[in-house]
C-alpha cells in the first residue's frame, strides 16, 4: 500500500475519490490511526507529459492553494475546506484536507431538487466563503458545483480547490482561467485591449448562476451552457463565436428561466429572490452587489419570507406584510452583527433564522 508522508505523518492511500488533469484526490488514513483524509496530490501522470510551462503553473497553482488555506485562522473555516497537513511527495505539492462526502454536483444528480430554504442557506454558505476569500485579498474565479463539498451530517457546504485564486489587487486583465459554464461575461468574453478583466463581482455572478442551480434543483442557464459549449468547440476563440452569434453578450437570464425560479418559491419570497437573482447575474459588473454584506442581507430576507407562517407555495393576500417586517428586523440584526454593533454582554444579537456562523470575531466575516 501506499504511504505518503507529510509533516504531520504518515497517510495510507486507500481509495482515489477524484481525478482531473491537475489533479487527484484521494482518501487516505489519518496519520496515527486518526480519522480519514482526503489527499489532493497534483497528477503524476500527466506531469510527466506536460511541458515544462504547463508544469510549473501547476505546481505553482497548487503552492499557492496551500498558502492561501494556511493564512486562515480556524474560525475562517465555517465554510472553507479545513488543511490539516501539507508537504511534497515526488516533488510535488500534497494537501491533507478534511474529509467531506463529495462535491454538489454529485450530490444535487442523486437529490430531488432541495427545499428553496436550504438552496438559499447553501447560496448563504458559499456567500460567507467567497466574503473570506475576498477579505483575505483574493478573487476565487472558479465557482462551480464541483468545487463545492458538502457535509451532509452538519447539512452545510465548504469550498474547496483555491488553484484558480487570483489577487484582487493585481488590476491588470489576465489570461483565460476557471471553467467556461459558470462564468460572468467579463471572466468569458475578453476586454477590448485583450485579457479578461475579472473582479471580485465575477464571483457574485458565479452565485446567482449556482443559486439558480440550487434552487431550480440542478439547472444550469443557458447563457453558462452556451459558454461551456463555446469553449468545448473552439476553447477561448468559442467566445468570438458567441459575440457574432448573438450580436454581444448573449442574455444571461431569460423569462422563462425566471419562471422556472419563482415557480419553486413561496409566493411570499418572489420579489426578494427574483431581484437578487437579477441581481448577482447583471451581465454588466457595474449592476451586480458590490459587497457580501448586501447579498447577505438580501438572502436573509429571502429566508425569512420563505419561513413566515403563511408562506405557502400558492400565491394569495396576507403574509407580505408580516414577512417584509420579519425580514427588516433580521436584515437589520444582521447589519448591526457585521458593524459589530450588536455585542451586548459580549453576545452577538444574531438573528435566529439565518445562519450567521458563530460570533468568533467583531471584525472579520465569521457573523456574516
Ligand atoms: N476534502 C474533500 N473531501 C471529499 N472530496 C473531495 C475533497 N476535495 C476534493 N474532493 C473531490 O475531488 C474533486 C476534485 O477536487 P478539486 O476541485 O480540489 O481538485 P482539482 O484537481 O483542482 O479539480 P479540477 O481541476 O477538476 O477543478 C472534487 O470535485 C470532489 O469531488
Ligand atoms: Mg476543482
Amino acid at each position: 500500500m501506499d504511504i505518503i508522508t507529510l509533516e504531520l505523518g504518515h497517510y495510507p492511500l486507500r481509495e482515489q475519490i477524484a481525478g482531473s488533469a491537475y489533479g487527484v484526490i484521494w482518501r487516505a488514513g489519518g496519520p496515527h490511526g486518526t480519522s480519514d483524509v482526503a489527499l489532493k496530490l497534483v497528477n503524476e501522470g500527466q506531469m510527466a507529459r506536460a511541458l515544462p510551462a504547463q508544469r510549473e503553473r501547476w505546481i505553482a497553482s497548487a503552492a499557492s492553494e496551500i498558502a492561501f488555506l494556511q493564512s486562515l485562522e480556524p474560525w475562517d473555516e465555517r465554510h472553507i475546506v479545513r488543511l490539516l497537513d501539507s508537504g511534497w511527495h515526488a516533488g510535488l505539492p500534497v494537501m491533507a484536507l478534511e474529509l467531506l462526502d463529495g462535491d454538489l454536483a454529485r450530490y444535487m444528480s442523486s437529490h430531488d431538487a432541495l427545499p428553496p430554504v436550504q438552496a438559499f442557506a447553501w447560496t448563504a454558505q458559499l456567500n460567507q466563503a467567497l466574503a473570506k476569500v475576498h477579505q483575505y485579498g483574493w478573487r476565487y474565479l472558479d465557482l462551480k458545483p464541483a468545487n463545492v463539498l458538502v457535509d451532509k451530517r452538519l447539512g452545510v457546504v465548504k469550498l474547496a480547490d483555491f488553484g484558480t485564486n487570483r489577487r484582487l489587487d493585481a488590476l491588470h486583465a489576465h489570461t483565460y482561467s476557471g471553467t467556461a459554464n459558470w462564468q460572468a461575461p467579463e471572466q468569458f468574453f475578453p476586454a477590448p485591449g485583450g485579457g479578461y478583466a475579472t473582479g471580485m463581482r465575477s464571483d457574485y455572478f458565479a452565485l446567482g448562476a449556482l443559486c439558480y442551480y440550487l434552487v431550480t434543483g440542478g439547472h444550469s442557464l443557458s447563457y453558462c451552457l452556451s459558454c461551456g459549449q463555446a469553449y468545448r468547440e473552439q476553447l477561448a476563440q468559442g467566445a468570438q463565436r458567441l459575440l457574432a452569434a448573438h450580436d454581444g453578450v448573449p442574455p444571461t437570464l431569460l423569462a422563462d428561466e425566471e419562471a422556472r425560479f419563482v415557480a419553486r418559491l413561496p409566493a411570499a419570497a418572489v420579489d426578494p429572490a427574483l431581484a437578487l437573482l437579477r441581481g448577482l447575474l447583471a451581465a454588466d459588473p457595474a449592476g451586480r452587489p458590490g459587497h457580501a454584506l448586501q447579498i447577505s442581507r438580501q438572502l436573509t430576507a429571502i429566508r425569512a419570507a420563505i419561513e413566515a407562517p403563511a408562506a405557502g407555495l400558492s400565491a394569495g393576500p396576507g403574509p407580505r406584510q408580516g414577512t417584509a417586517k420579519a425580514a427588516a428586523a433580521v436584515a437589520s440584526a444582521c447589519a448591526d452583527a457585521a458593524a459589530g454593533l450588536g455585542a451586548a454582554g459580549g453576545k452577538l444579537r444574531l438573528p435566529p433564522l439565518a445562519d450567521l456562523g458563530r460570533p468568533t470575531s467583531l471584525n472579520g466575516w465569521a457573523q456574516l
